[in-house]
């Protein structure tokens, strides 16, 4: 008797294998990190081997850690960083080259040129995306141009693409023995190359940026009660089990904190801030900065969309204290720092290191610390640095508001950042609301395992699975309503010194 479901969560940072029981209650995990390799200021890639490899081990671990096998398992789901674009040979089972990350801003040529000659409008309508050096499809371009050999692969129907759902599917089916070539339709919808409508690629689209359809995936249902396929008796389960849930990560968190009605929110705080509004089968075009993506697709039922406000930078900005200041030794360490002051002193950081995602939208800008004078210290910029956090959130919540008139009454946050208790009292003082936390705080790798066990009737409904989600944690607001806009008045001022930055 299968009484559990597996997920591997394929992140920026790390990847991870968790087992959940049927109340949703996590029972295994193993999580490795892997390399994060820059080049040159801007690019930012990873080893798609290193990533299979780490794959492999935490699934291997977890499944040993906890006395099971694949024969306990029911379903496995995949969720993964989006965008993230890897190309291999179909035949070789190699990649051409590293997996070129979300965050990498190498096409930003690429992107800019799409807005001088009205293609950029094109996609926008087409596949809800502002053109942008995030979305997969300027990085597919990029290695075809600059890789050697791949526009001849391509063309003949070796070099095929996927993201690392794709990427992890295609290995753990098999790979050059007959793995399969298959996405879901919200990874796809962060290509720029899937219409948002028909849930195809569409072919205007691909013309732009000259990718031929022969390396793309087949777009399958993100639950898929006909599995993408089986795990391998030989791989890292040792037996077979239905892979039959599909979703990029903010979509699957989406579904982990159970958001299935028409308006209801989440907010995850990883190493960027992703913030999905579900909006039903009715796609919402925003006029404010906001993505329109795919929420989920489960079965043959209609699609669901949401209105999405990504944030490039978060958790990553506590990692450069870390990492590139030093200033703090590891990231619970910004608390206890951040909390040797009453406020941010008059500091505001900007964490623009990708440019800026939504809603401005601005490659150009880079990030900025400003308002220092010589009673600042560490402490002050740890705060600020928590701070840009919950106002880049802010900046989000606004735009959700202006596009969908719905105002938030409570925010539903995930991720890891939300560890850190001041940093989620400040974002209930900045925006107004309470902010609540589940139990389970690992609602990624909780949404894929749902998605993969509704498909096999491991849980017969989303009505089943909302009563699995009990709050942990409720942050209120205490700061007054003057309190407030001073300080976002501060924020704006300085999101605009970072504009212009770059030519
Ligand atoms: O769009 C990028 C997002 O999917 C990355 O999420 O949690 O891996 O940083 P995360």
């Amino acid at each position: 008797m299968a009484d559990f479901v597996g997920a591997v969560d394929q992140g920026t940072t790390s990847t991870r294998f968790m087992i959940f029981d049927h109340s949703g209650n996590e029972v295994g995990k193993h999580q490795l990190e892997h390399e994060q390799i820059m080049p040159k200021p801007g690019w930012v890639e990873h080893n798609p081997t290193e990533i299979w490899e780490r794959t492999r081990s935490v699934i291997e671990t977890a499944l040993h850690q906890t006395n099971l096998t694949a024969a306990d398992l029911a379903a496995v789901g995949i969720t993964n960083q989006r965008e993230t674009a890897v190309v291999w040979n179909r035949r070789t089972g190699r990649p051409y080259y590293n997996a070129i990350v979300w965050q990498d801003t190498r096409t930003d040529r690429i992107a800019s040129a799409l807005d001088r000659d009205g293609r950029g409008d094109v996609i926008r309508t087409k596949a809800g995306l502002p053109p942008a050096t995030y979305f997969s499809g300027g990085k597919i371009q990029w290695i075809l141009e600059n890789v050697d050999g791949v526009r001849e692969a391509a063309e003949a129907g070796d070099a095929i693409f996927g993201n690392t759902d794709t990427w992890l599917l295609w290995n753990l089916t098999g790979g050059t023995n007959g793995g399969v070539h298959v996405t879901d339709p919200t990874n796809a919808s962060r290509t720029m190359l899937m219409n948002l409508e028909t849930l195809d690629w569409d072919d205007e689209l691909l013309s732009f940026f000259g990718v031929p359809r022969s390396m793309l995936p087949e777009i399958k249902p993100s639950s898929n009660p006909d599995f993408y396929g089986k795990t391998l008796a030989n791989g890292p389960f040792g037996g077979e089990v239905p892979l039959s849930g599909d979703l990029g990560d903010q979509q699957a968190a989406t579904v982990g904190q159970v958001c299935f009605g028409v308006g209801e929110a989440k907010n995850t705080y990883g190493t960027g801030n992703f913030l999905l509004l579900n909006t039903g089968n009715e796609l919402v075009r925003s006029k404010s900065g906001l993505l329109t993506t795919v929420c989920y697709q489960f079965g043959g039922e209609a699609p669901v969309y949401a209105l999405e406000g990504s944030i490039a930078v978060t958790g990553s900005a506590v990692q450069w204290l870390r990492d590139q200041l030093g200033i703090i030794s590891g990231a619970s360490q910004s608390e206890t720092l951040a909390r040797q002051v009453e406020d941010n002193g008059g500091v505001y950081f900007v964490p623009a290191f990708s440019g800026l995602f939504a809603p401005y939208w601005r490659s150009d800008a880079r990030g900025a610390i400003v308002g220092l004078s010589r009673y600042n210290t560490n402490a002050h910029l740890a705060r600020a640095t928590l701070e840009s956090i919950c106002y880049q959130t802010r900046d989000v919540v606004e735009a959700m508001r202006q596009d969908s008139g719905v105002s938030l009454d409570v925010l539903r946050v995930d991720g890891g950042v939300t560890a850190n208790e001041l940093c989620m009292e400040l974002q209930a003082d900045i925006l107004g609301v309470p902010v609540s936390k589940p139990v389970v705080a690992e609602t990624t790798a909780l949404g894929a395992a749902y998605a993969a066990g509704l498909a096999t009737g491991f849980w017969a409904s989303t009505e089943e699975l909302k009563q699995n989600w009990n709050e942990d944690r409720r942050w209120e607001p205490r700061w007054s309503d003057e309190q407030r806009a001073t300080g976002y008045a501060g924020w704006k001022k300085a999101v605009d010194r970072t504009l212009d930055w770059v030519d």
